[in-house]
């Protein structure tokens, strides 16, 4: 089977990454819309035709099945795309239900974060009013890590002095979890583990993400990791740049060890 993958640029590689490690005997297609990124501070109609025309996209070049493998475009896009297109089709939620599954004690709260559009969006409203969490869940826009993700800046002294500045907005003796909203910001699990107390554990989407897809479509799990069975895409053209194809490996290496920071 050829499943696309789908995001606005690099962070979608923390859900190929995890797709890779159980599903090696698919084909997939990787599509990072680096000309438009970031997604998460255009308007509504843009991030709805950008993501539109890359699932399409995908489709045509033969994907049985695509995961929308970015909270942003899932939170404006997957509505339409699901009415439009007639794959199957996988979106990505902010996991803040996992958080409430694993919450041990009720009082503790969750801290989301992810880009200005998932933020303000309906649907993170309606998912949290629909856990009836409202009290407990807290949400924060940061920005700046997907353009430190695309730039490939993970764990340095800039990035560690604006998540330390914009996490201290918050008493964090009160929290169990940060959600990882975004996929770009799973580049930083290691900066986030070295600034948040031991109380908070960090949560992303990505494994839920691909056990939905499996059970959707009824796939078998084998493990490996085989990069092989990848063709990656820049908005559109199939990327063969050597240097290019360097720094994906670079950043799924990264994306391997920063799977088990928790
Ligand atoms: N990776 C995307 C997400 O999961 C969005 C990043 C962006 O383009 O702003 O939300």
């Amino acid at each position: 089977m050829k499943i696309g993958i789908f995001d606005s640029g690099l962070g979608g590689l923390s859900v190929l990454n995890e797709a890779l490690s159980k599903l090696s005997e698919h084909e997939f297609l990787y599509y990072a819309d680096v000309k438009n990124v970031p997604y998460g501070q255009k308007s509504r109609d843009e991030i709805l035709k950008f993501s539109f025309d890359a699932v399409k996209f995908l489709i045509e070049n033969g994907s049985n099945a695509v995961v929308v493998a970015c909270n942003t475009a899932t939170s404006v896009a997957i509505k339409d795309i699901r009415a439009k297109l007639s794959v199957p089709i996988i979106g990505m939620e902010p996991a803040i239900k996992k958080a409430h599954d694993l919450s041990y004690n009720d009082a503790l709260k969750t801290l989301v974060i992810a880009t200005p559009v998932t933020v303000n969006g309906a649907k993170l409203k309606e998912l949290i009013i629909n856990l009836h969490a409202k009290d407990k869940t807290e949400l924060l826009a940061l920005p700046r890590l997907v353009n430190f993700a695309e730039n490939g800046e993970f764990d340095t002294e800039n990035v560690k002095s604006y998540l330390k500045e914009e996490l201290a907005k918050f008493d964090l003796s009160k929290f169990g979890f940060l959600v990882l909203g975004c996929t770009h910001f799973n580049y930083f699990k290691d900066s986030l583990r070295e600034i948040l107390p031991p109380n908070i554990s960090i949560i992303d989407g990505n494994e839920g993400t691909i056990n939905r897809l499996v059970s959707e479509l009824g796939l078998t799990i084998s493990n490996a990791n085989l990069t092989s069975n990848v063709k990656f895409f820049y908005s559109g053209a199939e990327m063969y740049e050597q240097s290019e194809l360097e720094k994906i490996s670079r950043n799924l290496a990264r994306l391997e060890k920063m799977r088990a920071i928790c």
